[in-house]
């Protein structure tokens, strides 16, 4: 505009010029000419002549020139009357100076048109104040930036004071340099678009009162222009700086992605993204970070503004800081993943960080171990419970400090505990189980002494799973097999466990059934005294057979039973069938013998042994000493607290036998602690008497340990003539096994007891054998 000014005005001294020119060189011809002069001739003649037949012409160029300026100053007259009437206003901004060049558009737009000539003014006088560093930071930003356009929105004062809200869209003007030079631009009045959507869309612009309104509020507000390029926010109240800690001028003109600093990788980013892309309104919360550099929860609410066209011009947003709400949250969410009582991860935990290590594993091996602390409840009865949960929480502080950053550690139940881990190979999967092991093995320093614990360990990996709910599995499998075995067992899973596993399910499920379908019976073992060759104990063994698969090992359906809890009423028709028996043995003889029915450690967890004990022997009319109690020995290794309830069963007159003596850790101090009338001594002892010096020197000492503490010894497994010679040198009183009868039937032990009552069958012991052996295949 400035340059088109400047060309009509050398156009008009040009012309002026020439036309003084014309004029006196014409009146000094014509005045020569008058008085009758010579006609004038060289140079002035040429000159007169030059003007009347150049000039002349020339003169009426000009003219005509002048009457295309007089339009052409017209036009833009009508250019400015013309954007008058569109409320638009045209400037050119000059940032050296400060000043800005307002056209006649623009003073019609501000009303000043009668009162002021286009012309080079303040260029931020009549923005409103509160708009002016806004509007200022704009252009900064766009400057900076490198940007070849700017826009904003603010009000301008009007020749009357009062105020217009305008957009101001501008061209910025480089050198060769990039050096900025000027902004051409425009004003559009946008007063009208905002009061027709009053209420709603009147960021920026708003007359005081309504910003005053959003900067009392708590939340952020932010508009954001969507039509600029990269949508910058054009308006942020006060709460939105309050709550990043930036200045206003520091979030005009970007866009708000920038509180997102480098944590842009969140899902709530993504949500935005396609909500602002199919132009929806959307609700997110996501991380941001203040100019601080600290993190809040931004609960985000979008909305866009559509223009009377329907497209979006802009976004609305209003951002809440719920940081404390979140964390509060998550806290809760994390509770719900720890342990209480040792504060590592639980179960739910456990599942939920095993599932990234299984899927992020790569070419790795993921191994799950589970490991079963034994020997709790005798340590829980022993030094209370508070010493077993300190023991608990020192393991949990070992394995931590085990796991490092790249394994999980957690307490998966009451003994249990797991631990997770990648290796690249199956040996070193193994070789990072048996350190594992090892760590446990080490003593832990509890209630002011030092305690070593028994582990049962089952262990699975990813070879056989590539999910962590099946891993899990496996690994519980593994563990399973594992308790099943002595303390120290490490039992890997393998997919032959988990048959044997889905055929145990099926077992447990028909002994549910086989009391009342009548599938269990009795066989009796006799115990034979070895210096008279008379029966003088009866074993009870409990037989299972299964109406579909057949007869099941005891080896198999106890331990089962055991772990089902199944064991409780299967404990108690055991002890009642024996009660039966002994009863009928004691109408058959007036001298009718003991029989021992085995109780498994399990059952004294759950019932009351004795009351069953005294009920069956007062339903069968028998007197308690009938019936021995047979435990093994190895649950009197994991329960010291049975010492208790046997006594109360001595007191009551039966009798305790213990089973398979000698495969336990302390034998002997049993002896000493435990209420015991007999000990069997196990078959493994009496297999090798015959050939191994030291089984013999084993059960010998037994023997008179036995005989010492008052108890008597039973040789269990005893197969051979030649056993039975050594142990009654040894001194050992009775003995059981095939060498003298097979299990059999009450009515065959009934028969065999007959035969004996008229005395020893000729041969001796052979004949027993024999005999016995008959009627057990009969
Ligand atoms: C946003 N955005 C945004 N992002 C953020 O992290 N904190 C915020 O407070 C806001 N506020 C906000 C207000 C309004 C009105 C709009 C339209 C957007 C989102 C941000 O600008 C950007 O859209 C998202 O990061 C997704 O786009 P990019 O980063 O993938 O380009």
């Amino acid at each position: 505009m400035r340059a088109f000014a400047r060309t009509r005005l050398s156009i008009f001294v040009v012309a002026l010029l020439l036309l003084v020119t014309l004029v006196a060189g014409g009146s000094w011809l014509i005045l020569l000419e008058a008085r009758g002069a010579e006609p004038v001739s060289g140079p002035a003649g040429a000159i007169l002549r030059a003007t009347v037949f150049i000039a002349l012409p020339m003169l009426a160029l000009l003219i005509l020139l002048a009457r295309v300026l007089k339009r052409s100053m017209a036009t833009e007259d009508e250019l400015a009357r013309a954007t008058a009437a569109g409320r638009v206003g045209t400037w050119t901004y000059h940032p050296d100076s400060g000043m800005a060049y307002v056209t006649a558009s623009e003073l019609v737009l501000l009303g000043y048109s009668e009162t002021r000539k286009p012309g080079w003014y303040p260029a931020f006088a009549n923005i409103h104040p509160e708009d002016v560093d806004r509007a200022m930071a704009t252009i900064a930003h766009a400057c900076a930036v490198g940007a070849h356009d700017c826009r904003n929105i603010y009000r301008l004062r009007l020749s009357d004071g009062r105020y217009v809200s305008v957009e101001a869209r501008g061209v910025i003007e480089r050198d060769a340099a990039g050096r900025l030079l000027m902004i051409h631009g425009v004003h559009f009045d946008i007063s009208g678009r905002i009061a027709r959507k009053a209420g709603s869309n009147t960021y920026g612009l708003l007359p005081s009162l309504k910003e005053q309104a959003l900067n009392a509020v708590r939340e952020g507000v932010l508009l954001v222009d969507m039509v600029r390029e990269d949508q910058p926010v054009i308006y942020a109240n006060d709460g939105f700086l309050r709550l990043t800690g930036y200045d206003e001028g520091e979030v005009i003109g970007r866009n708000c992605r920038f509180l997102q600093t480098t944590d842009t990788d969140q899902p709530a980013v993504g949500l935005i993204r396609d909500a602002l892309a199919e132009g929806r309104s959307v609700r997110v919360t996501l991380r941001n970070y203040r100019k601080n550099g600290t993190m809040f929860w931004n609960e985000l609410s979008l909305s866009p503004i559509r223009a009377d066209d329907g497209q979006i011009t802009h976004y609305a947003g209003v951002a809440h800081d719920v940081t404390e709400a979140v964390e509060g949250l998550n806290k809760m969410r994390e509770a719900a993943y720890q342990d209480g009582l040792t504060g590592i991860r639980n179960r739910l935990g456990l599942e939920r960080d095993l599932e990234p290590l299984v899927s992020h594993r790569g070419a790795r091996l993921v191994s799950v171990v589970l490991v079963n602390v034994r020997g709790m409840g005798a340590l829980n009865e022993s030094y209370g419970m508070d010493v077993g949960d300190r023991l608990l929480a020192s393991i949990a502080r070992r394995l931590r400090a085990h796991q490092g950053t790249e394994r999980l550690s957690a307490r998966t139940g009451g003994n249990e505990f797991a631990f997770a881990f990648r290796a690249p190979t199956l040996s070193e999967c193994e070789q990072e189980v048996a350190e594992l092991k090892a760590l446990l093995a080490e003593a832990f320093h509890v209630a002011g002494g030092w305690t070593t614990i028994g582990v049962s360990v089952g262990w699975a990996t990813t070879i056989h799973s590539d999910e962590a709910g099946a891993l899990m599995r496996n690994a519980e499998i593994a563990l399973s097999d594992a308790r099943r075995s002595a303390a120290g067992t490490v039992c890997r899973f393998e997919p032959a466990l988990a048959i044997a596993t889905q055929q145990r399910a099926r077992l447990v499920a028909g002994m549910r059934e086989a009391i009342s379908r009548d599938e269990l019976s009795f066989l009796y073992q006799p115990i034979v005294d070895l210096k008279t060759g008379r029966v003088v104990q009866l074993e009870a063994l409990m037989r299972w057979h299964h109406v579909t698969y057949g007869p099941q090992s005891p080896a198999v359906f106890i331990p089962l039973a055991e772990e089902s809890g199944l064991i409780a009423s299967l404990g108690d028709w055991g002890i009642d069938r024996a009660a039966s028996f002994a009863a009928t043995l004691a109408g058959e003889s007036a001298n009718p013998i003991p029989i021992s029915v085995n109780v498994s450690g399990a059952q004294f967890g759950t019932t009351p042994v004795l009351k069953q004990l005294q009920a069956a022997i007062a339903r069968y009319d028998i007197a308690p000493n009938r019936l021995v109690v047979e435990l093994t020995e190895s649950v009197l290794a994991d329960e010291t607290k049975l010492i208790g309830q046997l006594r109360e069963i001595r007191d009551a007159g039966f009798k305790i036998a213990i089973d398979d003596f000698g495969t336990g850790y302390s034998s002997l101090s049993y002896l000493q602690n435990y209420p015991i009338h007999e000990i069997k001594i196990d078959k493994g002892f009496i297999r090798k008497i015959e050939f191994d010096s030291y089984s013999v020197k084993i059960v010998r000492m037994c023997v008179e340990l036995a005989r010492e503490m008052g108890c008597s010894v039973v040789a269990e497994g005893v197969e051979t003539a030649a056993e039975c010679q050594i142990l009654r040198d040894i001194g050992c009183d009775l003995a059981q096994g095939y060498h003298f009868a097979r299990p059999m039937t009450g009515d065959q032990v009934c028969a065999l007891l007959r035969d004996w009552a008229q005395g020893w069958p000729g041969d001796g012991m052979a004949a027993v054998g024999r005999r016995s052996s008959a009627l057990a295949r009969d």
